[in-house]
């Protein structure tokens, strides 16, 4: 059993080596001057099972295509099964042709990844568990869930406690941790329109006056979403506000945004390294899923 990772992040796939106690195999990866990327494999990994760690998380693209070369280069060594370690999976959002003349490219991407040689993909908290059927390869959906429960039943008593989806979409997902802390769920209800990245909240379905909440969500991005739900519950009555989210996207403003929330603590899994910048943050609090992947290895 081979692992290998790419640039995407480092630090998770050694803490998965140390946890599964399998050496990272020797790779150079790296880019030309003209941007294009090469890369080679330094282990022999003939007939080998290969893991390769590689979150597609920012720069999107390069991760992207990186994880694609090393498949590549893996597939044409003569490894016998390439298994991809994928704990973030970007464009899981373009899921669905919901207008005219928009892409699917989560499909997109699962056929790049199978076309290039993948025989298997192991994955967390993909934003719809449909996803997995864009692949004809088998998916190993992994979930933060147990992650999330363990941690917030460590640091606080669960019985003011309430789960709150920011949209109808999340609510399976915060209806499964509400279900393990064993408390109750409220939803937002949100509305996106066309391709903007902010959301519009209308409302908030369920009884959160007075309670403490955590709002649960696959992706934190620009944080708008989370944000917007939190000034509602505010304004509800709420007594505190803690915000769990599977994939630490944060682009653009979303850290300072989330400094001048009503949000005390913002509770992440490490699918996305965090950037010196965004370790600054008091709020911030990372949660490793590292052994969790070990385990599915
Ligand atoms: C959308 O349905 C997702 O589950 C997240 O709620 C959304 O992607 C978060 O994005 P943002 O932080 O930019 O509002």
């Amino acid at each position: 059993l081979i692992l290998i990772t790419g640039n995407a992040n480092r630090p998770l796939a050694e803490e998965v080596s140390r946890h599964a106690g399998i050496p990272l195999a020797d790779i150079d990866l790296f880019k030309f001057s003209n941007d294009e990327s090469f890369v080679k494999i330094n282990d022999n990994v003939r007939g080998a099972d290969v893991f390769v760690i590689q979150p597609t998380c920012y720069p999107v693209n390069d991760n992207l295509i990186d994880l694609l070369i090393i498949i590549d280069a893996l597939k044409r060594a003569s490894a016998q099964r390439i298994n991809c370690v994928i704990p973030y999976y970007a464009y899981a959002r373009s899921d669905k042709k919901d207008q005219p003349r928009v892409p699917i490219t989560a499909k997109l991407v699962a056929d790049l990844i199978t076309i290039a040689g993948a025989h298997r993909v192991i994955t967390v908290d993909l934003h719809a568990d449909q996803i997995q059927g864009f692949f004809n390869i088998p998916v190993d959906h992994l979930y933060a869930i147990p992650t999330f429960a363990r941690y917030f039943k460590s640091i606080m008593p669960m019985d003011d406690i309430v789960v709150v989806s920011p949209d109808s979409g999340g609510a399976n997902r915060a209806r499964a941790l509400a279900k393990r802390l064993n408390c109750t769920l409220a939803i937002g209800d949100k509305r996106r329109s066309g391709n903007e990245d902010r959301a519009e909240l209308l409302n908030i379905i369920g009884e959160v006056n007075n309670k403490t909440v955590i709002l649960f969500d696959d992706i934190i991005d620009t944080g708008g979403s989370l944000i917007k739900v939190a000034n509602a519950l505010v304004d509800k009555g709420v007594k505190k506000i803690y915000a769990a989210c599977t994939h630490g996207v944060l682009s653009g403003s979303a850290v300072s945004d989330l400094e001048a929330s009503p949000i005390e603590k913002l509770f992440i899994t490490n699918t996305i390294p965090l950037s010196e910048e965004k370790k600054q943050c008091t709020k911030i609090v990372q949660l490793s899923i590292a052994e969790m992947l070990a385990i599915a290895i």
